[in-house]
């Protein structure tokens, strides 16, 4: 029997990979165009030797691969893929188990079970939601807002998976000016339009405004799906559930939120209170890969209302054996049939930090970010755009586009830490995200002198 030479090579290529990490070079790494031509050629006539072509693979992809899992990198939002995490799915890979049925695949099936319930436990939402195993926040939000569609068109009499949209009764979506831009993925592909909403006006941080959401609520005259979110992408901050969840209830609306990696201050109880009341809604989106440190792809799409989420997700077919009596069907809350078992990955990495590793890191990189705001608002010239309340924070140099996009630059230049740019109010920004768990004080504080030393050298 083989020993599967190509396997070891991929996990000593890993393995070492990790071990280097923390004194890898952020940037620069090679860029799209110079791995286009070292991956280009025409289709192989014929295959090759399988450690031959892994080892081809590593030596073509490692120039162009992002030190994203290095401890000073604040790009985007991205966790960590954890080694226990990345462990647990190199089993999935090789175990290669289709996670969408629980006769093929039990323990795929028994471990999602177990870690959609630890999964509410430690977000603190109702025990009785079904959770869905997807690829992210982005299809996250589209079935939840899927279940939205079916019970709240239910409500007014539609049957929405059986006679579809045309002829619907309109369903109005009210969401923040602030929203995520996946969210208006989920609204186009569900043909609720993602043009067809009423705005609700957000404060300086990005939450809805109470009395906004209010107003805008009572305008609405059918049925209503109101989209909150837990962590704005640019300044971490939650809408006040504990004011809004009350006033979408009296209006009969179903409350969605959109927690990609907010949702995770409910494991904190020193952080909790930035969500309190979040567990009022109707249906929960969040992200494995970002603040739970699951490698990628692995999101969480979770409704209070089993039955919608049953209703708009279920696929059936004679020749899948269906569960039976209590048993969890891990395809009737996703929208694939077959799918990477994510539940393995997600159960090893709740069982590696534990309620209080979790709560920890969440601490941890709230604590972070706030002292490096603090450092670099310390510096002449620097601005905090907006309270460091969680894990994202932005800051602007020289209030100018044109001195925040230069020191973006040769911050990334240098290579000493990763973050990147983005647009806030019509104004260019450094955002920074600390969302891995490899990222300690000490690096962040190397961080803060790389960007102010950056900064020191653009303004001259
Ligand atoms: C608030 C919010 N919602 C949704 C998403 C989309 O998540 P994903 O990229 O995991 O699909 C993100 C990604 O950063 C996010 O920050």
């Amino acid at each position: 029997m083989s020993d599967h030479p190509a396997m070891r090579r991929a996990a000593d290529a890993a393995i070492a990979y990790r071990r280097d990490i923390a004194s890898a070079q952020t940037t620069p790494v090679a860029d799209y165009a110079a791995m286009l031509t070292a991956f280009a050629g025409p289709v192989p006539e014929s295959g090759g030797d399988p450690d031959a072509i892994i080892a081809e693979l590593i030596d073509k992809a490692t120039p162009g691969i992002r030190a994203s899992t290095g401890p000073r990198f604040f790009g985007w939002v991205i966790g960590n893929s954890h080694p226990t995490g990345v462990a647990a799915d190199w089993l999935t890979s090789a175990w290669g188990q289709n996670g969408g049925n629980l006769i093929a695949a039990p323990a795929a099936s028994a471990v999602e079970k177990v870690a959609a319930d630890w999964l509410l436990d430690l977000l603190h939402l109702p025990a009785a939601s079904s959770v869905g195993f997807v690829t992210g926040a982005t299809v996250a939000n589209f079935v939840c807002l899927a279940a939205a569609r079916s019970e709240m068109l239910a409500r007014a009499g539609w049957d929405v998976e059986a006679d579809g949209m045309f002829g619907a009764p309109p369903v109005e979506v009210v969401i923040g000016a602030d929203a995520h831009a996946t969210v208006y993925s989920g609204l186009k592909y569900l043909g609720l339009g993602a043009k067809r909403v009423k705005i609700v006006e957000s404060n300086a941080s990005g939450r809805m405004i109470a009395g906004d959401f209010e107003r805008v609520l009572k305008a609405c005259t059918g049925p209503v799906i109101a989209i909150a979110q837990a962590g704005q992408i640019n300044t971490g901050a939650c809408d006040r559930f504990a004011e809004i969840a009350p006033i979408a209830k009296q209006a009969g609306a179903w409350l969605h939120v959109d927690g990609a990696f907010g949702l995770w201050a409910q494991a904190s109880p020193e952080k909790a209170h930035l969500t309190a009341g979040v567990e009022a809604a109707d249906s929960w989106a969040t992200d494995g890969h970002k603040w739970l440190q699951t490698p990628y792809d692995c999101g969480f799409a979770i409704v209070r209302d089993a039955e919608a989420h049953r209703r708009a997700m279920a696929i059936s077919a004679s020749y899948l054996p269906p569960a039976e009596g209590a048993e969890r069907d891990p395809s009737a809350y996703v929208p694939e049939l077959s799918r990477r078992a994510r539940g393995f990955a997600t159960w090893a990495m709740i069982r590696q930090l534990g309620r209080e590793g979790i709560a920890h890191m969440v601490e941890c990189h709230s604590e972070i970010a706030r002292h490096m705001g603090e450092r670099l608002a310390d510096e002449a010239g620097i601005e905090l755009v907006a309270p460091v309340e969680l894990n994202q924070f932005m800051v602007r140099f020289g209030n100018s586009d044109d001195l925040t996009l230069a020191t973006v630059r040769q911050v990334q230049d240098d290579a000493v830490a990763f973050i990147g740019s983005a647009q806030w109010r019509g104004q260019w920004v450094m955002r920074v995200s600390v969302t891995s768990i490899a990222t300690t004080m000490a690096e962040a504080d190397v961080t803060v002198d790389a960007v102010i030393d950056a900064w020191r050298r653009v303004r001259g």
